[in-house]
This record gives C-alpha cells, structure tokens and sequence, in this order.
C-alpha cells in the first residue's frame, strides 16, 4: 500500500496530474479543495463553511479540514493506498495526518512536489479563471492571498517530509505530459 502527498503550489498541476496517477498507480484521489467545492455546490452546512475562506484565498481552518479528510480515508476502507492533492496544507495538518494513518497501521510512503516559479503559475490561474468559474481564480489579488497562504503555512511542510527523507521534488513546468513522464520517474521507484 502506499500513500502520496501530491505537493505544490496553487496551480502547480497537482489536480491534472491526479487524473493520470490514480489510474495508473490504482490509488484513491483526495482532493480536499474538490471535496470543498462539492459541498459549496450542494449547499451544505460544511460548503457554507468552506466558502467564506476560499473565496478569499485562505485556507479553511485545520480543525474543519483534518475531520472532513479523515472521514473521506474512512469512507474507502478497501483503498489500495491513497493520493492526497492539496492536503496536508499547514504543519498541524500533516501531523494529524500521520496519527490518522497511524492508527491504521499505515504512514506516507512519500511526498511528491510539482515545482514552478509563482509568475508562470498566476498566469496559468487567470487563464483558467476566465471560463472555471472558480472565485479564487478570479483576480490577481485572491490568487496572490493563496501564495502567501502557500509561503506561511504550506511551505514549511518541505522541511517536514525532508526530515523524514519522504521529500521528492519534480519540475513542474514543460507539457503536460513531459511532467507526467517525470512524476512517473519518481512513482516507479516508491
Ligand atoms: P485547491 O483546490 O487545492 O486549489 P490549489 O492548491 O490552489 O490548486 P489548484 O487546483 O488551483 O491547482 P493545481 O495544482 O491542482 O493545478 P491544476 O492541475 O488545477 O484549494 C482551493 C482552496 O480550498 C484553498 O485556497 C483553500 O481555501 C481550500 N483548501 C483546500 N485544501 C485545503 C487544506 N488542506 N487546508 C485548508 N484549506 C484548504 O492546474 C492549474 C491550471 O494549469 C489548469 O488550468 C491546468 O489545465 C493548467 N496546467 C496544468 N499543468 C499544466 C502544464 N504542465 N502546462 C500548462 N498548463 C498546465
């Protein structure tokens, strides 16, 4: 079984390469922000919630996100092993994370990073804004908010998968395939 952070910056490509590694490994795709944005779809109580800090750019607070991702894991008890995009976010989040998985007698096998420079990557989220109808990618100041968001409290977790040797970058721009065949690289030796 193995388990993989997909890292990254906004825009990075984590969620498009999800699409191809999941098929091609036979894991479960957690997408906390996906998971996020079915429940603004559907009016619920936890979209409702979620809303009000993605719409601006902030991360949605630790607590709310570490039980929704949790009760996602329990809801694929068959999992051959998961791939988690965009979560953990921040140092709290990864830490709740490996108690989770803990307790399942499992841990995370590695964690892959897509890396690119900021300019390239806002380019690519205002492109996508124009017809993705995402608030967040809407205009350069919200997307900027999601950088700083990144550089505080998600950029740390490098260090924290270093220290555990579980740290794997891979160059995040060229086609969309070239990256595939990179992460791919990577995959094959976990
Ligand atoms: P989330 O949905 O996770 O958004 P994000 O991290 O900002 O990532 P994106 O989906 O924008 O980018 P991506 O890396 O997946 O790239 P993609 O493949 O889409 O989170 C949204 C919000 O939810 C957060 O801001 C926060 O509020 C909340 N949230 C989520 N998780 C949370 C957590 N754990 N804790 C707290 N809050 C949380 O590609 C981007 C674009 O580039 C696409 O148009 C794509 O077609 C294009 N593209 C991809 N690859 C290439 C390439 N190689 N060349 C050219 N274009 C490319």
């Amino acid at each position: 079984m193995i388990n993989i952070v997909l890292f990254g910056k906004p825009g990075a490509g984590k969620g498009t390469q999800a699409e191809f590694l999941k098929e091609k490994y036979n894991l479960t795709h957690l997408s906390t922000g996906d998971i996020f944005r079915f429940n603004i779809k559907n009016n619920t109580e936890l979209g409702l919630l979620a809303k009000t800090y993605m719409d601006k750019g902030d991360l949605v607070p630790d607590e709310v996100t570490i039980q929704m991702l949790q009760s996602e894991v329990d809801k694929n008890p068959q999992s051959a092993g998961f791939l988690f995009d965009g979560f953990p976010r921040t140092i709290a989040q990864a830490e709740a994370l490996d108690a989770f998985l803990a307790t399942k007698n499992q841990e995370i096998t590695a964690t892959v990073a897509l890396e690119a420079d900021d300019n390239i990557l806002v380019a690519r989220l205002l492109e996508r804004g124009k017809t993705s109808g995402r608030p967040d990618d809407q205009d350069e100041e919200k997307i900027r908010n999601r950088y700083q968001e990144y550089n505080e409290k998600t950029a740390p977790l490098m260090d924290f998968y270093k220290a555990q040797g579980k740290f794997h970058a891979v160059n995040g721009i060229g086609t969309i395939e070239e990256v595939t065949a990179r992460l791919t690289n990577v995959f094959d030796t976990l």
